[in-house]
């Protein structure tokens, strides 16, 4: 139906007849003449209708917004003084001489131009239409590009595609699953993956040696803007390699990405343990960019008589850290201090006492602080020297037990770095790597990656006698603050991954229920295998510059996990529910429990 896309017209066309498809962008009438914008997922191309024609004229009178039309034309140049050097088919227009209405549009229910106008539940309702957006067709097509580029590199490097089911048992990843009961043994459910994980491992037990899948994931959890419950991992898997030769292939395919997409060179890659990483940015996906960070002070503060500092300082479970503030002293009033306090308070800190460096050269005079009373100076000099604070400065202090100061300082170091507009713009990507093994929650313990990761350099027994300070061969990437992607060399040794089930609380029945096939296939013959999985909504969110994964998903769901658009999740028939055995507790019922 068409000869040539509307982004695609050129200087090469003048003389030319074409036919084009797409959409009435925007119509101008401008009395004797009407210019029409015409879109189509190219580009934009504008298509005049001049009184010479009448009867085209006549008819492009009629068309409104978004009707879907077909037009014949004669390209020429654009006069002298109408060139717009903005638009890539600013050089040229098309002279209409035929017009067929394919299809006429009501009144569109968003706004197209103006898409801040819309909410977000608008826009997921009439998704088909937001799509249209160029800006959205780009995100697309973006990704489509890096979903290429993944398979030729990882094709490349010999790397097999395998499909793995989608109704199947539970992988455990750290979120609930999502179930789908079965109608041939009643009473009886499927999960749907979390990943991969037990599958892909499975395969390198089959001889594959190198897997890859473009694959979905589906995870019941509290929903964010970089989490969607069902969400696409590029989730690889190989035999015979290191955990370094893992970092390195994936590295590899991560970097050349970039460098074609983006002609952007990421460099080499650091790494830094875990363990430093929360000592000094407070989380496991530090974002370099920023150049605040804590810094430990609890040497200090041991013996200050402000409880609220030497308690912590003195517990080995407490943590007293602060965040030294260039500038924060004059930056910041009252008020902006009363509202970081109330912000370290969602993450559990009791309050957020501070410091300003009026004048570093004068003293304790040259100290403003509702706890200077508290603080000797020996002390303040101490915390000074330690933070290189200089005159203008501000330190924020945190003290409380480990978890609450290093959350709530690491999320305050990220709003600081955002306030104050000191997040530069670059691309900082590192390796995170010794994580421990197991984190201990409420008295269980659990493990940080997945119970398939395997310890750094221990026997099952010595596993066992110290899980809490094992560390494990696993490796996260992260660019700017976001996880991009994690994996783990893996237990290839049944007395080892039985040992890790016991550690986690899984008693051998329940091992052997749930996992039982794991265990039985690692006794023929299993390779030493290790793997990783990227986030592709997450790669591709961060190369496009988008907020949020849904901005880089065609049909994403709500933060509720539900999609306007289909209004799933949605009630079973009768019938439906009562073959496959399943009845729904009434939610009357529910609340009154
Ligand atoms: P993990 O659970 O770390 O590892 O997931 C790998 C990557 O998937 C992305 N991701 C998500 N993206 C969007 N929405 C979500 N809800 C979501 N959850 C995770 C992140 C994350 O880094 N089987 C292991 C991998 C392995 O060990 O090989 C796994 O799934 O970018
Ligand atoms: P208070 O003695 O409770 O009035 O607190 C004095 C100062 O210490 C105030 O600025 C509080 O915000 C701050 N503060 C209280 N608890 C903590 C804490 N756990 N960590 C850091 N600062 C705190």
């Amino acid at each position: 139906m068409r000869s040539v896309y509307c982004g695609e017209v050129n200087e090469s066309h003048i003389g030319q007849e074409v036919t084009l498809c797409g959409w009435v962008n925007r119509r101008r009438d401008l009395g004797a003449v009407i210019f029409l914008d015409l879109r189509d997922r190219e580009g934009i191309v504008q298509v005049v209708y001049d009184p010479d024609f009448p009867e085209v004229l006549e008819k492009a009178n009629t068309l409104r917004n978004e009707f879907c039309v077909q037009v014949k034309g004669k390209v020429r140049a654009r006069p002298e003084g109408q060139v717009n050097k903005d638009m890539a088919t600013g050089a040229i227009e098309v002279l209409g001489l035929e017009l067929n209405i394919l299809n006429k549009a009501a009144p569109l229910p968003l706004t197209l131009d103006d898409h801040q106008k819309n909410s977000e539940e608008q826009r997921l309702k009439y998704r088909y239409l937001d799509l249209r957006r160029p800006e959205m067709t780009e995100r697309l097509r973006f990704r489509a590009k890096v979903t290429s580029a993944v398979r030729e590199s990882l094709e490349a490097q010999g790397f097999m595609d395998i499909e793995t089911p989608i109704l199947t048992a539970a992988t455990p990843e750290g979120a609930r699953d999502y179930l789908v009961p079965s109608r041939t043994h009643k009473g009886n459910f499927f999960a749907l993956p979390q990943s991969p994980q037990l599958f892909k491992q499975l395969l390198m037990m089959s001889g594959m040696e190198r897997y890859y899948q473009i694959v979905k994931c589906f995870r019941d959890e509290d929903l964010r803007a970089d989490r969607q419950p069902e969400f696409t991992q590029i989730d690889i898997e190989t035999s015979f390699m290191t955990a370094d030769q893992v970092m390195e292939v994936t590295e590899t395919m991560i970097r050349d990405l970039f460098t074609k997409l983006l002609n952007v060179d990421l460099g080499d890659f650091p790494r830094m343990s875990y363990a430093e990483a929360m000592t000094r940015y407070g989380s496991d996906k530090p974002d370099l960019r920023n150049p605040l960070e804590l810094v430990d002070v609890a040497d200090i503060l041991k013996d200050v008589e402000f409880k609220v500092f030497s308690g912590p300082a003195n517990d080995e479970k407490g943590r007293v850290a602060v965040i030294c503030v260039p500038g924060g002293a004059e930056k910041f009033s009252r008020k902006n201090i009363d509202e970081y306090g109330k912000f370290v308070g969602i993450y559990g800190a009791k309050g957020l006492a501070w410091m300003k460096v009026n004048d570093r050269a004068a003293g304790m005079e040259g100290i403003q602080s509702p706890i200077l009373k508290f603080l000797p100076e020996d002390v303040v000099n101490g915390l000074l020297e330690r933070t290189n604070a200089q005159s203008g400065d501000i330190i924020f202090f945190g003290a409380d037990n480990y978890t609450v100061v290093t959350e709530a300082m690491g999320a305050l170091r990220l709003k600081l770095g955002e306030d104050l507009d000191i997040v530069s713009d670059e691309w900082k990507p590192l390796w995170v790597v010794d994580f421990p093994m197991f984190e201990e929650v409420d008295g269980h313990m659990h493990a940080l990656h997945h119970p398939f990761t395997a310890p750094s350099e221990l026997t099952a027994e010595e596993l066992e006698a110290n899980p809490i300070g094992a560390l494990s061969n696993a490796y996260d990437m992260v660019l700017n603050g976001c996880e991009l992607g994690g994996g783990s060399v893996r237990i290839h040794d049944q007395a080892m991954q039985a040992a890790v089930f016991r550690i986690l609380g899984i008693s051998d029945e329940e091992a052997e229920e749930k996992f039982g096939f794991l265990l039985e296939a690692l006794r023929y013959g299993t390779p030493p295998h290790a793997g990783l999985a990227f986030g592709l909504d997450r790669l591709v969110m961060l190369m496009t510059g988008a907020t949020s994964i849904r901005d880089v998903m065609a049909f994403p769901k709500t933060t509720t996990a539900a999609c306007p658009l289909t209004n799933a999740p949605g009630k079973a028939n009768p019938a439906q529910l009562a073959e496959l055995g399943v009845e729904i507790v009434a939610q009357e019922q529910k609340s009154e429990e």
